[in-house]
């Protein structure tokens, strides 16, 4: 049985990605989030239908994700699947930003993923499998236009990071960026078209690739799209 880590996994498109990985691909998940009463309502509502393991995590703190990584040695979890889903996205203009801000951004898009795919790609290639989604945005690329402020340039960053990791990685360990589309979540707002389900299908699959599958692309509705 393959074990997933989903960072921001307890709510959005991540609690999709987590229920749809553990229902539908009888994966055990493991789920790192900040809210415990997040955490433990996701664990109530699927540990029915198999294994899932929480912890309280900020990404964006070193020290605490550290100490998930620490906490994933101790329980003996080994990761197969890595789902970097946790992101931030604060409505600024990155003229008007305070440092702070931006430093925060860099950390939760883009820091937090790099420092989960060095520690955990290490026993992905021992063990010869490995599958990393990256969620990313259309506003992360160039080719379209890049979206707004810290967020967008994050997104960049990100997808700069799966270029760059899955060339450095053996093909075991397949490494992808994924747009989800504009999805209903807290950060996609209330008009958005699709639901959480439907934004974790192109992660998901991500996670399930064959051997013979894709690693460092970027992809949307399960198609590649322009970086
Ligand atoms: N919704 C869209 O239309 C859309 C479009 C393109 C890309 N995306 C991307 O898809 C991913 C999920 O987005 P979403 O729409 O589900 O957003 P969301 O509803 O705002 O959820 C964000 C998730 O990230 C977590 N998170 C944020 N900062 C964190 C931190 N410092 N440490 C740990 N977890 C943190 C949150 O956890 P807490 O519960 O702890 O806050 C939450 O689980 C994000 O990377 C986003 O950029 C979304």
């Amino acid at each position: 049985m393959k074990t997933a880590l989903i960072t921001g996994g307890a709510r959005g498109i991540g609690a999709a990605i987590s229920e749809s990985l553990l229902k539908n691909h009888k994966m055990q998940i493991v789920v790192w989030g900040r809210n415990e009463d997040d955490l433990q309502k996701l664990k109530k509502n699927l540990s029915d239908f198999g294994t899932i393991h929480i912890k309280s995590v900020d990404v964006g703190d070193k020290a605490s994700l550290d100490a998930g990584l620490a906490w994933l040695e101790a329980e003996g979890l080994k990761i197969d699947v890595l789902v970097n889903n946790a992101g931030t996205n604060a409505d600024d203009k990155l003229l008007l930003m305070e440092d702070d801000t931006i430093l925060n951004h860099i950390m939760v898009n883009a820091m937090a993923p790099l420092r989960l795919i060095r520690a955990l790609s290490p026993g992905m290639i021992e063990r010869g499998y490995g599958r990393i989604a990256n969620l990313s945005s259309a506003w992360g690329s160039f080719h379209e236009g890049l979206g707004p402020a810290a967020y967008g340039i994050t997104k960049a960053f990100l997808n700069a990071i799966t270029i760059t990791s899955a060339a450095e990685l053996p093909e075991c360990v397949k490494v992808n960026s994924v747009c989800p589309g504009w999805v209903q979540t807290s950060m996609g707002g209330p008009d958005a078209p699709k639901t959480p389900a439907e934004g974790a299908d192109t992660p998901v699959w991500l996670t399930t690739l064959p051997e013979n599958g894709p690693t460092g692309g970027f992809f949307r509705e399960r198609k590649p799209i322009n970086w």
